[in-house]
């Protein structure tokens, strides 16, 4: 199976290098890494708990946010335009290997 590399940056502040496989999407890699993040709603874009910032030289590859992830987005507190993506919806296909992504604040 393939894989790929991200840099996540935890709530510490702290960039650890994690492996991504084909079958994961980002919120299963992290939480499979053990981060702290809740995914209340298993990957159903409906909690917001997975929310990650996407470096912004990765976030147009990224692509489209469906209008339900970008409404629940934007009622975060910790919204960012052209950064806030919710990490259940990022599959091994959306280009951002290599890439960034820090985990939003609780
Ligand atoms: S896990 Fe709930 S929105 Fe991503």
């Amino acid at each position: 199976m393939s894989t790929k590399r991200i840099n996540v940056i935890d709530r510490e502040g702290n960039e650890h290098s994690v492996g991504w496989s084909a079958d994961q999407s980002l919120m299963e890699v992290l939480r499979d890494n053990d981060f702290p993040i809740l995914a209340s709603c298993g990957g159903t874009a409906s909690c917001a708990t997975c929310h990650v910032f996407l470096e912004k030289d990765a976030f147009p590859s990224s692509g489209e946010r469906s209008e339900d992830e970008l409404e629940l987005l934007a009622e975060t507190d910790t919204y960012i335009a052209d950064q806030s993506r919710l990490s259940c919806q990022l599959t091994y296909e959306s280009s951002c290997g290599g890439a960034t992504v820090t985990i939003a604040p609780e």
